[in-house]
């Protein structure tokens, strides 16, 4: 059984196709053991919550300094004891002891094709904006290794999603997600539970 800890930041809307996938079987032999989040209030604890799933914030202000806030982030990993590390709208810069802990285990959701309109700045619909301003024509969703960098780590799964006359950040972001992010995030959980993609 792969042991997945979920870290989120926002709706959850990621997390939730995880939770279905695990539910209609389309994700085989995983479990999430917890969901962690920064924000006391991230709808993504609900989700969590709503299906019986332990639901975690660890909130940067409730810490003296980012020492030990990174400390109690650490320890509400390591505590479930996961497999793997997935960040699904996470939006804290994981520390660097986690990435070291956890390497060649920890995941990412980037809503762009990347090596395009990703890194420091680029992210939820700021991300969108920046490829409607460019006017490509195609964007997508990207899934990679979390490393010391931001959305730089090794590659696993891409898709791309057409880009379409009118589009709004928020229309382009709504299909991006729709067609892309809830299909390789779930995807890519499932090849690591069934060994297709192998964790270092
Ligand atoms: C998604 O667009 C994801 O690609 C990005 O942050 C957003 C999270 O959305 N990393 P949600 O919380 O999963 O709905």
């Amino acid at each position: 059984m792969l042991r997945i800890v979920t870290l989120v930041s926002g709706g959850g809307t990621n997390l939730q196709a995880i939770i279905d996938g695990i539910e209609n079987g389309s994700i085989e032999n995983t479990e999430i053991v917890r969901v962690i989040s920064n924000k006391a209030d991230a709808y993504a604890l609900e989700r969590a919550k709503k299906h019986g799933i332990d639901a975690k914030a660890v909130v940067r202000k409730e810490y003296p300094d980012k020492e030990a806030f990174h400390e109690a982030l650490i320890s509400a990993v390591d505590e479930v004891k996961p497999d793997l590390v997935v960040l699904a709208g996470f939006l804290v810069v994981l520390p660097l002891k986690m990435i070291e802990k956890y390497r060649g285990r920890i995941i990412n959701i980037h809503p762009s094709l990347i090596p395009s309109f990703c890194g420091n700045g680029f992210y939820g619909l700021k991300v969108h904006e920046a490829a409607l301003a460019r006017g490509v024509k195609v964007t997508g969703a990207t899934v990679h290794f979390v490393d010391e960098g931001t959305d730089t780590g090794p590659i696993i799964r891409q898709k791309a999603v057409e880009v379409q006359e009118g589009d709004t950040p928020e229309i382009l972001q709504k299909r991006v997600m729709e067609q892309a992010e809830w299909i390789i995030l779930p995807g890519v959980i499932n090849d690591i539970a069934c060994g297709k993609i192998s964790l270092s």
